[in-house]
């Protein structure tokens, strides 16, 4: 009886210590058609999100006017240091000192900064090579935190899934590519470790679905179509969607190198509404809505990927504003979920937390304890 008694109290609390993923949204000041030559203003751009009601911000060149507009807004901020700055930084550490004495120190803790990127995409950064930099830098802005006795901002890195993993046809097959995987991952990984921060990503199913002419659409965008699933033959694990294929490609890596319970955290995913190459065809507002739709459903089911129960610990939206041109690179692909004159693109929901989940767990919650471990506690007594 009493072993009755332990797991309904304890099936009862579960639910409290599961969480789902924090949904944010990447914000690059870049100005736009309707702005012409100058960003958005901050205070601006810092009220949108928060009428949007989204958590979590990612900004990739850490505008100190940017920074400072969200004190007070409990806007959780993901800094990124732009790649150029990495030699400096990893070579001498009063560079370190005064970054954080420039975007840091002025506005903490009012503007919530929560995570800190040093470098996005460093294996991309052709024809400059800036990966040597990457470790020493991370070091020398960990050690200069510490210094000025800031404990709480975990540090890591962003990689892109394309030039860090093998593969995700299977997932269980995936590794770092090499030689960086022993040369940067692998110390990398020692760091987060050490210091509980997380594993950051930029994973595209779309960019996967162009490369690879055997995958369903439906699949790439969370659609629920008979046979729409993939097997990792290896595992025998069944897939519904691209994305958590990826993420488990990301987790597998990760424990190849012994490391599977460091969190993960997707700094970029997207879909492009428009823009791209010539005969870009999927790149449409209605597959971009269907992505958006999807993973926004998808995280707030709370049901993780096969490899990781819990998932990933948050995810960030590539981007909040469509630009005029994007980069040469980027062939003007719309990946906003605002247009350019801030209007929304799509019918969304990014608050975080999943409301009527969440309530449902409360009642079947209540009904439990009323139902049946109340009882069964009185009958003990
Ligand atoms: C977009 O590109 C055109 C031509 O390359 C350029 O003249 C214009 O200034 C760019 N607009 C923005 C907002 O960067
Ligand atoms: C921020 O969070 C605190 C505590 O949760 C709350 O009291 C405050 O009203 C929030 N502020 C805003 C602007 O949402
Ligand atoms: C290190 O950076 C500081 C501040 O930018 C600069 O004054 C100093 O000359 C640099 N030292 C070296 C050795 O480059
Ligand atoms: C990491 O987390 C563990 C468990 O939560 C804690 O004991 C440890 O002190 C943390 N380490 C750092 C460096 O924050
Ligand atoms: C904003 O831009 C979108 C897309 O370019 C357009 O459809 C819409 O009419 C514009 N809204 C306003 C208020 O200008």
């Amino acid at each position: 009886m009493s072993i009755f008694l332990f797991f309904c109290i304890a099936f009862s609390f579960l639910h409290f210590t599961t969480s789902l993923p924090s949904i944010g949204v990447t914000y690059s000041a870049v100005p736009t058609a309707v702005t012409s030559s100058n960003p958005e203003s901050p205070a601006k751009i810092s009220s949108t999100i928060s009428a949007l009601k989204i958590t979590h911000v990612r900004l990739p060149d850490s505008d100190p006017t940017l920074i400072k507009s969200f004190a007070f807004t409990n806007t959780s901020l993901f800094l990124s240091i732009p790649n150029s700055f990495l030699p400096a930084l990893a070579t001498n550490r009063s560079v370190a000192l005064q970054w954080i004495y420039s975007h840091v120190l002025p506005f903490y803790p009012r503007s919530k900064i929560a995570l800190i990127s040093v470098g996005n995409a460093v294996f991309d950064s052709a024809p400059k090579d800036y990966s040597p930099f990457l470790i020493p830098a991370i070091r020398n802005l960990h050690v200069a935190l510490q210094e000025l006795g800031v404990n709480k901002i975990p540090i890591s890195t962003t990689f892109s899934f394309f030039s860090t993993i093998t593969t995700a046809f299977p997932p269980s097959s995936a590794q770092f590519q090499q030689p960086a995987g022993d040369l940067i991952i692998k110390p990398l990984l020692q760091f987060l470790a050490q210091t509980n921060s997380s594993f950051l990503i930029n994973l595209y199913p779309y960019n996967v679905f162009r490369l690879n002419n055997e995958i369903p659409i439906g699949f790439a965008l969370f659609q629920d179509y008979p046979f729409n699933f993939r097997d990792d033959l290896v595992t025998g694990v069944r897939y519904f969607n691209l994305f958590d294929m990826m993420v488990d490609a990301v987790i597998t890596a990760m424990a190849v190198v012994g490391h599977e319970n460091i969190p993960v955290i997707v700094a970029e995913t997207g879909w492009p509404s428009g823009g791209g190459e010539a005969g870009e065809v999927e790149a449409n507002g209605i597959y971009a809505e269907m992505y958006l739709k999807g993973l926004v459903r998808h995280l707030k089911s709370g049901m993780g990927t096969p490899l990781r129960k819990e998932g990933i610990s948050e995810v960030y939206v590539y981007e909040l504003m469509d630009h005029a041109n994007g980069s040469n690179k980027e062939k003007g692909r719309k990946w906003g979920i605002l247009s350019e004159n801030m209007t929304r693109k799509y019918d969304v929901d990014f608050s975080s937390g999943a409301q009527i989940h969440r309530s449902m767990l409360w009642i079947i919650s209540l009904l439990l304890w009323f139902g049946f471990c109340l009882p069964l506690i009185l009958v003990n007594l």
